[in-house]
């Protein structure tokens, strides 16, 4: 998979041991910064990331900061972005099976390396289960459009 990667200042430690799991994995991998520990404005890295998740550049994304609250925010106000905030296990797998997420979001100062990692590995290898779920995301879809055609 193509996958890009962000964060910020505070998930700067945990993106480049996210990024070595994915080399080991085999993906192809964007990485959008930061590139050390000076403070930095999360959305800009958010922002980053969630442009190429929607305009379909890459297949998906994970954007860290500290608490992964921020980065959320910023990904969710992006067209075809389903972003998800998953510091446990069964939320990674939940935001595959169920909410088709395409960007996956940790917090740096509340996992630590050994749970993201596996965090990651179970949230890459898990598919949507479609069915009911996809009517679902629909009806997200829809809110979305309408949204945007109010703006005009
Ligand atoms: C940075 O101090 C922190 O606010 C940021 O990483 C993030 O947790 C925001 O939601």
């Amino acid at each position: 998979m193509k996958i890009a990667i962000g964060s910020d200042h505070a998930g700067f430690g945990l993106k480049e041991e996210v990024l070595g799991l994915l080399k080991g994995l085999d993906h192809d991998i964007v990485d959008c910064g930061t590139f050390n520990t000076d403070s930095v404005d999360y959305p800009d890295f958010g922002e980053k990331v969630s442009k190429l998740v929607s305009s379909e550049e890459v297949d998906r994304g994970i954007l860290i900061c500290g608490t992964g609250l921020g980065m959320s925010m910023v990904a969710n106000k992006f067209p075809n972005v389903r972003a998800a905030l998953c510091n446990d296990l069964f939320s990674a797998r939940m935001s595959r099976l169920h909410n088709d997420a395409n960007i996956l979001v940790l917090g740096g100062r509340i996992i630590g390396k050994d749970l993201a990692a596996e965090i990651v590995r179970t949230w890459l290898s898990t598919a949507f289960e479609g069915d009911r779920h996809m009517r679902r995301l629909n009806k997200i879809k829809k809110i979305e459009e309408t949204i945007n055609s109010d703006d005009k």
